[in-house]
């Protein structure tokens, strides 16, 4: 079995793709072996407890209330999936960024499912900004891509699978998000079937 952990920050919808690909049989020998989530309100933990998955609540905050580093708080999640003899992270809709400390003690097993393609829109909010810059007609397609995240860059590293999607006139912003978000349920259950 290979295990992995599932970094998220809140909806976990992607993580539920996963966990029905799991339970369906779709990524035969890989185990969702841990979820954790930096926001404790995140939706994607009771997900996680409906599958029977365990889970940690993670947040950064309470390390920059007592003055530490970013480094601590990155090899403390490394040492957390350690515990949990996690082989593979996929970052999710995790919202931070993961330093050097983290991957010196956790490896370079990371992949992020990222909602545009590569090297457009990194960062928060692709979806929305993607959808501005077609209303400007500066485009008229975005995308979804997989990929491994070799160091402390935003949104790139090596693609593992990536998928255009049009903007089409008119359509509404929740309209795009709404395709792109199922283009990822899709494609990181993919990517990990590539790479498992
Ligand atoms: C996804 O669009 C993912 O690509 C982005 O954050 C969103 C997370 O959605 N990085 P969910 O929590 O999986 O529903």
């Amino acid at each position: 079995m290979t295990r992995i952990a599932v970094l998220i920050s809140g909806h976990g919808s992607n993580l539920q793709a996963i966990l029905d690909a799991v339970t369906s049989g779709a990524l035969p020998g890989v185990e969702v072996a841990l979820v954790v989530s930096n926001r404790r309100d995140a939706l994607g933990i009771e997900r996680a407890i409906r599958a029977g998955v365990p889970t940690v609540y993670f947040p950064l905050a309470p390390y920059r209330q007592a003055g530490r580093p970013r480094t601590d708080y990155d090899a403390d999640l490394a040492a957390i999936l350690h515990a949990f003899r996690v082989q593979w992270a996929v970052l999710a809709g995790w919202m931070h960024i993961l330093s050097e400390a983290f991957f010196a003690r956790f490896g370079r097993n990371v992949l992020n499912l990222h909602p545009a393609l590569p090297g457009q829109f990194p960062g928060t909010g692709a979806i929305a900004r993607a959808y501005e810059a077609a209303q400007r007609g500066e485009t008229d397609h975005t995308g979804v891509m997989v990929h491994k995240v070799p160091d402390e860059g935003v949104d790139a590293g090596p693609v593992i699978l990536q998928e255009e999607v049009p903007i089409y006139p008119g359509e509404s912003l929740a309209s795009l998000e709404a395709r792109i978000h199922a283009v990822e349920h899709r494609l990181i259950v993919e990517a990990l079937q590539k790479v498992l």
